[in-house]
């Protein structure tokens, strides 16, 4: 026999009923998105792999250790996206969308890809939803990206979210940083792992992203990035938290919060659910004023996020997935010799007014096909024999009050429709 293939690991498929709910999310984001001027963007799976090296940057996990990347026929190297907003921004510079009216804004939806070892929550096919705006400096805009944000959780009935902020500085602060943050590590270099040690010369910010225990307990000791940060990027972080008192947002500042990539400046925050474990983060964005240049555009900030769509539909509130549980299907069903065709024409007479019908082709006995209609959530039945097609009726039949009367046929659509 030959061997059955299975789907590589790391990556799921989505079947239904679970697929309705993710349209449900994804559909609630483009509608709330929508009513803040944003416009879908739709970018290539596959990129340069220059791209990821140059603005999340060679020191991060992501690109050092968790990109897909390969050669194609012709030598170049590319690869598979591990997140959006790189993308996102070369698409903004190529299609030169600093020349229309600014800010843009944009949002995508759409699978990323990370080698990391599989576990609750983390897989290396997962999906996002993000938003990027690009040619806005804030500190107001920071606030309305976060309310957008908090708008669509709320939406799909998420409460007392709790946004993690902190404020990464700008080129200056964080340079200062860098440096404030070695003189601390440099006499603690050999307590350090491989990684940390190499990045301790290449970019001692990343070390914060460490997950070894010991490193943790070392940097708790560390100073912190408040202590560095220039006056501008102090009054930006004021700015945003006023305006977010104002709207009643809840966060909490987290000092310790530096996101692990290297495009950040300034605001940097993350969302974080309960009931995921280890991998608790639902959303995480930020500031990036200096990646457009960086890519090769015009000097123009930007701020985004991006949301775990799996992680996210993982811990997805139960009146929202109750919300969506699906619509109630009508079954027509053909009775003794009558044939399929009959009752095929039934439902096509159905569904030309916008209903949804399963039509019962496969000849079986009318019992298996009215368990089968139960069990799949069907309200009503629509039975169609010999009698009835020759004196012009139908049979309807409510499953669910198991009861039933004849109509005539060219009563159905309006009858229907009554009882539904
Ligand atoms: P990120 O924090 O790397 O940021 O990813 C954002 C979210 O994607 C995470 O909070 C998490 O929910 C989800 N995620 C990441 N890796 C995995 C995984 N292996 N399995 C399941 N879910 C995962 C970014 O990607 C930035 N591009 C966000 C951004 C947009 N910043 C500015 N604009």
């Amino acid at each position: 026999m030959p061997r059955a293939i299975k789907s590589v690991k790391g990556t799921r498929d989505f079947l239904p009923p679970e697929t309705r709910l993710w349209a449900a999310v994804e559909e609630t984001a483009r509608r709330v998105f929508g009513t803040y001027g944003y416009e879908e963007i739709r970018t290539p799976v596959l990129e340069e792999t220059d791209l990821f090296v140059r603005s999340v940057g060679e020191s991060t996990d992501i690109v050092g250790k968790e990109m897909y990347t390969f050669l194609d026929k012709k030598g170049r190297s590319l690869t598979l996206r591990p997140e959006s907003t790189a993308s996102v921004v070369r698409a903004f510079v190529q299609h030169g969308l600093a020349n229309q009216p600014l800010p843009a804004k944009l949002f995508y939806i759409g699978p990323q890809f990370r080698y990391e070892r599989p576990q609750k929550g983390r897989y290396r096919q997962f999906h996002q939803i993000g938003a990027e705006l690009i040619g806005d400096p804030g500190p107001e805009t920071d606030a309305e990206l976060l309310l957008m944000l908090l708008r669509f959780l709320g939406e799909l009935g998420f409460r007392d979210l709790l946004v993690q902020l902190n404020t990464v500085g700008d080129d200056q602060s964080r340079a200062a940083y860098r440096e404030g943050l070695r003189s601390f590590l440099e006499p603690h270099r050999d307590e350090l792992g491989e990684d940390s040690r190499r990045r301790l010369d290449s970019n001692p910010l990343r070390i914060l992203d460490t997950k070894n225990p010991e490193e943790r307990e070392l940097l708790r000791e560390a100073p912190e990035l408040a202590e560095f940060l220039s006056q501008e990027s102090r009054e930006h972080f004021e700015g945003l938290r006023r305006a977010l008192d104002r709207f009643g947002v809840a966060y909490e500042i987290e000092p310790r919060l530096v996101r692990g990539l290297d495009y950040y400046t300034r605001t940097v925050f993350e969302i974080i659910s309960e009931g995921l474990g280890a991998q608790d983060a639902i959303v995480g964005g930020g500031r990036y004023d200096g990646l457009v240049a960086e890519l090769g555009g015009p000097e123009l900030p930007g701020i985004g996020f991006a949301i775990g769509e799996d992680r996210l539909i993982e811990v997805l509130p139960e009146q929202f997935s109750r919300a969506v549980a699906g619509s109630e299907p009508i079954v027509v069903v053909p009775v003794g010799e009558v044939a399929a065709v009959e009752a095929l024409e039934l439902a096509e007479r159905l569904r030309g007014a916008g209903l949804a019908v399963i039509a019962e082709l496969s000849g079986r006995s009318v019992k298996a096909a009215l368990k089968k209609a139960d069990r799949s959530g069907a309200r009503l039945a629509i039975l169609i024999g010999d009698d009835e097609l020759g004196k012009g009726l139908v049979t309807l039949r409510d499953l669910k009050a198991a009861d039933q009367f004849t109509v005539p046929r060219a009563d159905l659509v309006a009858r229907v429709e009554e009882m539904l």
